[in-house]
């Protein structure tokens, strides 16, 4: 059990990124309104998760984690979700083809709403008004009203939540993804782009197996595997009262689980010891995120593994790397030999996107170029130091945006302004996000037949 904790004790502590509420009283019954409604997720789907991370962090296996920096109300509908879930089987699909390896699924969906911000105003003009921090919060319009913080944006978030994810259910067990439609995937716009070749390619070769297998009798009626997929829900749990009202008993373990989704994950501005995030986080038993930027140390790493995951249980702690395509070297060697030397059992994976952002033509962007760059060095560096890099955290839309530079297409900083919708942090187009699952599928193969050399060597 874990000790002096409860879903509350974050209270006592120093807090970071905390809304300014006008209506403490408003907040409260808003919070005690979430705590009578049903959990998202249930812990037994939680410990499914943890038990496939488990193996990723063993080198079985490669997680694959995106969606969305930040979801929107607006553009909460069908055809949004439906083509993102597409654009992430696609990607899953060529990494699990592609590099023969199992991969776990889990999207930044169905509860991304709160954002910290760098600076707690925004200033246009003249103008001097609240930063906007994500849909559960205020709003995105510039003024005065929207950015008034509103407790029962919670309600809505918790609602767009629940549809959300019981569309996603629909499709990962309902016959949406089956591999028998691995070629229904391509979006329309993919169809034209410098990666549908190589997709087809990819798709036909599936097709001829699947033709095979049922040939000799295993089809997707007599082998659920082959028509579901496990997918599994993640956010930054950064709003803590959000997450208090549906922390919940597991009845069956008698453990505390966040049910806003199955893993979550504590933002690089929100790490501190000492303070609430780290808090909250410890005492439930959901798989967790720890983001890990350039500021945070060895030994401070090893002393939040020591919060976190005291009994060194494998799944339970995946660390997103963000150091940006130039500090990666830097930065990624040393944290990586103190694990090691410390044998701490965690997923490494690699977020490319957020340390990698510029300002181009008054647009927040990212050249794919160095997003590439940071993953290949993710890649190399674990090589080298016979580490295994275990997944990817992206953001990314099932949408034709134009919000990251570059890629196959060569969105320049010109084309920035068609069609830039994002609320928050630039994000891959389906292209940007199939060309990189390509490379990625190469890297891991890559690594795959290295080690077979020396074990036939
Ligand atoms: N169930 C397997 C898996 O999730 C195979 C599978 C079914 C699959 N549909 C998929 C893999 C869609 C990738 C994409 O890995
Ligand atoms: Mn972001």
């Amino acid at each position: 059990m874990v000790q002096n904790w409860t879903p509350n004790s974050w209270r006592q502590k120093p807090i970071q990124q905390v809304p300014d509420f006008p209506d403490m009283a408003a907040l409260a019954a808003a919070e005690a309104q979430l705590a009578t409604y049903p959990p998202l997720v249930f812990a037994g789907e939680a410990r499914r998760l943890k038990s496939q991370l488990a193996s990723v962090s063993e080198g079985k296996g490669f997680l694959l984690q995106g969606g969305d920096c930040a979801e929107s109300f607006a553009e909460h509908g069908a055809d949004t979700i439906r083509d993102f879930f597409r654009a992430f089987l696609q990607m899953a699909v060529v990494l699990t083809f592609g590099a023969q390896q199992p991969v776990v699924k889990i999207g930044r969906i169905a509860g991304q709403f709160a954002k910290p911000r760098s600076s707690n105003i925004e200033k246009q003009g003249d103008i001097e008004l609240p930063s906007y921090r994500g849909d559960i919060i205020n709003g995105i319009e510039f003024n005065e009203k929207a950015r008034i913080p509103d407790p029962e944006r919670q309600i809505m978030a918790y609602r767009q939540s629940a549809a959300t994810l019981n569309l996603l259910r629909a499709f990962a067990m309902g016959g949406y993804a089956n591999l028998e439609n691995v070629h229904q995937w391509m979006l329309g716009f993919v169809k034209e782009s410098p990666q549908a070749e190589r997709y087809r390619k990819l798709a036909n070769r599936i097709s001829e197996t699947m033709d095979f297998m049922k040939a000799i009798g295993i089809t997707s009626e007599n082998h659920p595997s082959l028509r579901e997929t496990d997918f599994f829900t993640s956010h930054e749990a950064l709003l803590l009262g959000y997450e208090q009202a549906l922390t919940r008993v597991d009845s069956t373990s008698g453990d505390w689980y966040a049910t806003s989704g199955h893993m979550i994950w504590i933002g690089d501005r929100t790490r501190q010891a000492d303070h609430a995030h780290i808090e909250y986080c410890r005492g439930i038993k959901n798989p967790l995120g720890l983001k890990c930027g350039p500021s945070l140390t060895a030994d401070g790493l090893i002393e939040l593994i020591d919060l976190l995951n005291p009994q060194n249980e494998a799944g339970r702690l995946t660390l997103i790397c963000r150091f940006g395509h130039d500090k990666v070297a830097d930065h990624l060697p040393r944290l990586i030999r103190a694990v090691e030397k410390e044998g701490r059992k965690v997923v490494w994976s690699c977020d490319p996107m957020h340390g990698n952002t510029i300002t181009l033509n008054n647009y927040k962007t990212r050249p794919f170029e160095r997003i590439l760059s940071e993953v290949e060095s993710f890649f190399q560096i674990h090589r080298a130091e016979g580490t295994h890099p275990g997944g990817i955290h992206i953001e990314m839309t099932g949408n034709d945006v134009t919000e990251c530079t570059g890629g196959a297409r060569a969105l320049s900083g010109a084309d920035l302004a068609d069609r830039y919708h994002t609320h928050c942090d630039p994000r891959l187009n389906a292209d940007q996000a199939l060309e990189l699952a390509f490379l990625l599928a190469e890297r891991m193969k890559g690594g795959r037949d290295e080690k077979r050399m020396v074990v036939n060597g």
